[in-house]
């Protein structure tokens, strides 16, 4: 048996892309939700031929209402979703979607966390001259880009890079390791109260 996966997302949606045509062990991706009508995840969805939904996320900028958010959590539970994966959703999630995901809500950043969270990730990185960076698929808990990691994927920094370079190779290796991630979930492998280390 199939289990469902949501990805929601705000923007372009390559990770949404990369989990719907990736190995996700028993999981598959059954709906794209977005808080962003234009986004262009939307139209990757068309393409792909998964089921797409634009929700009204609340008035806030970077939250949700509180509302919105258990509206949304219904919406999911209702459709029988059994994972929640967090593709550059710019949002925060503290209310009813955790509550009613957690242990089976992920997400994906673009840093070798607990380096770099929140925004710009990459900026972050390279502006620190770090050498190496890198992407993280963790557990989401009420702190922002914390919770238990499942997966990371170091990517050196070139000398001739920039920060859009580096984003670009970075972002490479998301598509790889969320997919990873959430059949090592799927497979018992990545449990949130015990990942494998
Ligand atoms: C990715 O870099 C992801 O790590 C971050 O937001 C970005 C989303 O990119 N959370 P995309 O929409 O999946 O292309």
């Amino acid at each position: 048996m199939e289990s469902k996966i949501a990805v929601l997302a705000s923007g372009a949606g390559s990770n949404f892309k990369a989990l719907a045509l990736g190995d996700t062990g028993e999981g598959k991706v059954d709906i794209l939700l977005t808080d962003n009508e234009n986004a262009g995840a939307l139209n990757l969805a068309r393409e792909l031929g998964i089921e797409s939904r634009y929700m009204y996320p609340g008035k806030f900028r970077t939250k949700f209402g509180i509302k919105e958010e258990e509206i949304w959590a219904q919406y999911l539970l209702n459709r029988g979703v059994e994972l929640v994966c967090l593709a550059g959703l710019m949002r925060i999630i503290k209310g009813p979607l955790l509550d009613a995901f957690q242990g089976r809500l992920l997400n994906i950043h673009p840093s070798l966390l607990p380096s770099f969270p929140g925004l710009d990730a990459q900026g972050q990185a390279f502006n620190y001259a770090v050498k190496v960076a890198g992407c993280t698929v963790h557990y989401v808990d009420s702190g922002t880009d914390t919770g238990p990691i499942i997966l990371q994927e170091a990517v050196p920094v070139l000398a001739t890079d920039n920060r859009d370079s580096l984003a670009a190779r970075i972002l490479e290796k998301e598509h790889i390791i969320y997919a990873e991630a959430v059949k090592s979930h799927f497979q018992g492998r990545a449990v949130y109260s015990k990942v494998v280390r």
